[in-house]
């Protein structure tokens, strides 16, 4: 049996990398991919065997994402393929009205809502509408890893340096959603693993306006951090890692 690999929020440049490597360097694998839009042009252009790649629109409401899921169920069926790695990137940042706040002075209701909802809410119902999925799937014997794009800043011992309010506890309320729901996953799915993946800086849209403040280096291609996060997948398959870690780019533990 061939490998799956589910991506979620799959616009994002990092996921748009992901989906590609997967495509060109895994022969076997299929790619399903969930996204608010249509497939990229840029990411459309990249992918050689288009016969391996489903595209999915979503818009994130219940319904649609239990639709999703009922149609990844029949595909991986009739391709005969093992779901085994699922990566959620969504994520945001700031936007034409949104930027992050530099002093608590700058909350604002609407804002940390907006940010909760697509950083933490949206990741959390795919954990919930996914599982009848798994455990039919996998039947708790196969293993496989989830992994959420999460960040350094979400870390709550690591932040010393403040700031950032609502994607910072966006991002620790993903992990702590992530780390619960491995918890209750685990009852079923033991062999079942969980991700919370810092991609380092990425050079994508969403640290577009930050840039300038990043040390030479330390600017990483969303191909070189695509790269860094099936690895991370791939030693999650293989070892005997712990149910749910923080883990950066380059292997290292994040404390939660
Ligand atoms: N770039 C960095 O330096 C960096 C650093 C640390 C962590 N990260 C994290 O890495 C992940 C991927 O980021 P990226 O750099 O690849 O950014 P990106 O290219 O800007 O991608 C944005 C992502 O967020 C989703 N999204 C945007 N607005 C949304 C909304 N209103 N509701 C739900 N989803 C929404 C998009 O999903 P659709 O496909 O549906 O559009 C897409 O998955 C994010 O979670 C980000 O926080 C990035």
């Amino acid at each position: 049996m061939s490998d799956a690999v589910l991506v979620i929020g799959a616009q994002s440049e990092i996921g748009q990398s992901l989906i590609a490597k997967v495509i060109a360097e895994e022969k076997a694998s299929q790619v399903i991919a969930v996204s608010r839009s249509d497939c990229p042009n840029s990411l459309a252009s990249r992918v050689s065997d288009e016969t391996r790649l489903t595209w999915m629109r979503c818009d994130y409401s219940d319904q649609e994402m239990a639709d999703v899921v009922e149609r990844c169920g029949v595909l991986l069926a009739e391709k005969n393929v093992t779901l085994n790695r699922l990566v959620i990137c969504n994520g945001r940042l700031h936007d034409s009205t949104i930027s992050p706040e530099k002093r608590i002075e700058d909350l604002d209701r609407d804002t940390l809502h907006a940010i909760f909802e697509s950083n933490a809410v949206v990741p959390a119902l795919w954990l919930k509408h996914l599982k009848v999925l798994l455990k039919t799937h996998l039947k708790g014997r196969i293993p496989a890893v989830i992994a959420v794009l999460s960040a350094r800043i979400g870390s709550i011992e690591d932040n010393g340096k403040g700031g950032w309010y609502a994607y910072r506890a966006s991002k620790s309320a993903l992990n702590m959603l992530l780390k619960t729901s491995a918890i209750e996953y685990q009852r079923t799915l033991p062999e079942l693993r969980f991700i919370a993946f810092h991609p380092g800086t990425t050079d994508t849209p969403l640290s577009k306006p930050f840039q300038r403040s990043v040390p030479e280096g330390k600017l990483f291609t969303p191909d070189f951090v695509a790269a860094s996060l099936l690895a991370r997948l791939s030693e999650s398959l293989a070892v005997n890692t712990a149910l749910a870690s923080f883990v950066a780019w380059d292997g290292s533990q994040i404390p939660w």
